[in-house]
């Protein structure tokens, strides 16, 4: 096989998908205010994931940045759940300013508390809080999340998250594969992505 393309990582940082300027603000707020937002490589991901999703969860919501491309993917209700209420009313701004305020739900509250308390179904679910949290959020999304639902979670290269991979891993519910890849944009740019199918 030959060799990749020389100077592939620069190669790929110039496919990064262009962003609009509420996008554009928002990757400038972050950088800014070191807020780690999933970058317009994920996003994109995100989006193109989503597709056809009609009850979407997001566990971490931040500044709603990520959210704006599930919403724009999904084709129905996002929920995002952020426990710092200034970030939660900051997403809900900026939300109301892309037109999806009446399609997402932001709510501030601790993720796995406010886990507990769900039915469902969501057919999609991303996971962006501390990855500590993941172990945990991955159990409640066992009754949560229907068969053929996808769960993605964000950060799986770092060591907290290792519980979780070894539960996803070791869980015949789930078919999932981990990526360690390169993401223009992301911090840290060498991350891991986890996506699971629910069986
Ligand atoms: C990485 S940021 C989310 C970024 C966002 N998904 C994006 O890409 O635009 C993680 C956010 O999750 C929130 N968070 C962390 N642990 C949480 C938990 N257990 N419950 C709720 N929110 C949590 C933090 O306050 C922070 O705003």
């Amino acid at each position: 096989m030959p060799p990749i393309i020389a100077d592939a990582e620069e190669h790929f940082r110039q496919l990064t998908p262009p962003a609009d300027p509420l996008l554009k603000e928002l990757e400038a707020e972050a950088a800014r205010e070191g807020i780690p937002i999933v970058g317009p490589v994920v996003g994109r991901l995100l989006e193109i994931l989503a597709a056809g999703a009609e009850r979407l969860l997001e566990l971490g919501t931040a500044t709603g940045y990520a959210t704006l491309h599930l919403a724009r993917g999904g084709r129905g209700r996002v929920t995002t759940v952020e426990r710092d209420a200034s970030l939660a009313a900051r997403a809900r701004e900026n939300l109301a300013q892309a037109g999806l305020a009446e399609r997402v739900e932001v709510v501030c509250a601790e993720a796995l508390a406010w886990l507990a308390g769900q039915e469902g179904p969501f057919d999609f679910v991303f996971f962006d809080i501390e990855k500590d949290d993941y172990a945990a959020a991955l159990a409640a999304c066992r009754r949560l999340v229907p068969p053929g639902g996808l769960l993605v979670a964000d950060n799986t290269a770092f060591p907290d998250a290792m519980p979780f991979q070894r539960a996803l891993h070791g869980d015949p519910g789930w078919r999932a594969v981990s990526l360690l890849a390169f993401l223009p944009g992301h911090r840290p740019e060498k991350d891991g992505l986890t996506l699971a199918r629910r069986r």
